[in-house]
Order: C-alpha cells, then sequence, then structure tokens
C-alpha cells in the first residue's frame, strides 16, 4: 500500500451519547481516498453526529477515530484547526451570507489561511480574488460573482457554498444534506457537480441525504444509517430500489413503532 492509498477515514467503535440519546453506536468506516460516500438515513439516524466527528466538532463517547491519518483524540488547539482546514463543509441551509456579495462569501473560504479581519473584496490578496473567481467560475456562477448572495435561488446558493469550500483546497469534503432544501433540478446540479469536482481533484466526499432515489443515482457506495449504527455498507450499484426502499420501510416501520 502506498502512502497516497491509506485510508482517510477509520472510525472503529465509534459511540456517542448525548445524556439519554444514543446518538452513534458502534461505528466503524473506513473510507479510502477519492472515494464519495453517500450516509444513508432518516432524520435523527445520526448522520449529522457522525460528520460531527469527522471534523472534530464532537468527540466520542467511546472508540477510535483517524482522520487523514491523524489520532482525532489527541489533536487539540493548532494541531486541529490545521486538520480542519483540510476538511472542507457544506450544509443544508449553505450559510452563506445574504448581505454580502457572492464574491465575498466564496473568499471567506480562505480566511483560515489568513490574519486579521477582512472589510471588502480589496482587502483580500489579489492571488485569493483570482482563485475564487476560478472557483465560482468552475461551478457556473461567475457571471454572478458581485450580486448579494441573497438574490441567488437555493441551488446557486449551494453552488456557492461548494465554491467557498474549495477555497481551502480541502481533501476532504462533508456534505450534510446538501441538497434537502432545492428542488429536483437543482438538487441533481449539485449533486453532479459535487461527483465531478470529486473526480477532478481526487477529493474524498462524504454527503449524508434522507432520499432512497438521490443516493441510488449519485452515489457509489451507500452507508445506511439506523438509529445511530450502520446497517448497510454496499456499492450502489449492488444496491436495488427495493433492497433500499426495503430497509427504509422497516426504519419507517421501527420508528412508527418507537412513538
Ligand atoms: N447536541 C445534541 N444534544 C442532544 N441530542 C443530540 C445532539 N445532537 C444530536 N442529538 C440526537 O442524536 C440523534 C442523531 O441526530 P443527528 O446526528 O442530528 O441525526 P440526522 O443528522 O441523521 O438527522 C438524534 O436523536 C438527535 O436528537
Ligand atoms: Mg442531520
Amino acid at each position: 500500500m502506498t502512502v497516497s492509498d491509506a485510508p482517510v477515514i477509520e472510525a472503529h467503535g465509534l459511540s456517542k451519547t448525548f445524556g439519554q440519546v444514543a446518538a452513534l453506536r458502534d461505528v466503524s468506516l473506513t473510507v479510502s481516498p477519492g472515494e464519495i460516500v453517500v450516509l444513508l438515513g432518516l432524520s435523527g439516524s445520526g448522520k449529522t453526529t457522525l460528520l460531527r466527528h469527522l471534523n472534530g466538532l464532537e468527540t466520542p463517547t467511546d472508540g477510535r477515530l483517524r482522520v487523514l491519518g491523524e489520532d482525532m483524540a489527541a489533536l487539540r488547539g493548532g494541531d486541529l484547526r490545521r486538520l480542519r482546514g483540510r476538511i472542507g463543509m457544506v450544509f443544508q441551509q449553505f450559510h452563506l451570507v445574504g448581505r454580502l456579495t457572492v464574491l465575498e462569501n466564496v473568499l471567506t473560504g480562505a480566511l483560515a489561511g489568513l490574519r486579521g479581519p477582512r472589510l471588502g473584496i480589496a482587502s483580500y490578496p489579489r492571488e485569493h480574488r483570482r482563485r475564487a473567481l476560478t472557483q465560482l467560475d468552475r461551478v457556473g456562477l461567475l457571471d454572478k460573482s458581485y450580486q448579494r448572495a441573497d438574490t441567488l435561488s437555493g441551488g446557486q446558493q449551494q453552488r456557492v457554498a461548494i465554491a467557498r469550500a474549495l477555497m481551502q483546497q480541502p481533501e476532504i469534503l462533508l456534505a450534510d444534506e446538501p441538497v434537502a432544501s432545492l428542488d429536483p433540478e437543482s438538487s441533481d446540479q449539485v449533486m453532479s457537480l459535487l461527483q465531478e469536482i470529486a473526480a477532478e481533484r481526487q477529493l474524498t466526499v462524504i454527503c449524508s441525504l434522507h432520499q432512497v432515489e438521490i443516493a441510488l443515482a449519485w452515489g457509489r457506495r451507500i452507508v445506511g444509517m439506523r438509529s445511530g449504527s450502520v446497517v448497510l455498507d454496499t456499492p450502489a450499484a449492488d444496491l436495488t430500489r427495493e433492497a433500499a426502499m426495503r430497509i427504509y420501510g422497516r426504519v419507517a416501520a421501527s420508528l412508527a413503532e418507537a412513538k
């Protein structure tokens, strides 16, 4: 095994409890560089909690986690910040600053690498501005660069959020239900963009979804989650719609029973 084939994520027996709630139960997961993994599960199944562990926003109650070769339990302060700089994130609600231009929003993606507060596009180094415009071109929104972010459609805002995440040249991109707020056409655009960018950059993508259809259409590897456990880990090609729906059906049934 060469260095570049070493797993980017290695979770062993990861568990997390919040008070009485077991959000993760004995989760083990190994992800190789350049893989696109879909975390599929209903609301409350633990997807966000798992993603938050992967960039050190949560500490596990039990288990071991290595990300990009680093033992997460041993990382503190500057070391943790540096690791986070290698991991990009996009969210369901985009988290853009609506009153700022699209370009400024993308520029903030590089803030971790800059000192001091920034006010206005001119306060960023020319090289950053050039890179931000390149990212905007890549996501097909160069012509919107100087528009306020809140004037864009949801799908466009998510593409801006992806451009912002790419500013830090991440090795891993975590996408937490990136299409949950979007119409089907925008969802397809965002999912295909994630897939293309992952392939171009050998970027590892972990994307949570709750929709079986989208997971089957875009996932390469599907990790199914239920009540904090991994209940399925399979190439999407081996997963029939019926099998996926059956898992979901059981999830829905067990949730209904629990109520
Ligand atoms: N900070 C928290 N405090 C208490 N409970 C939490 C917290 N975060 C998540 N949970 C609980 O953990 C479970 C998994 O949540 P989450 O990871 O958000 O699932 P998903 O993203 O799949 O909807 C849920 O029961 C949720 O209520
Ligand atoms: Mg969630």
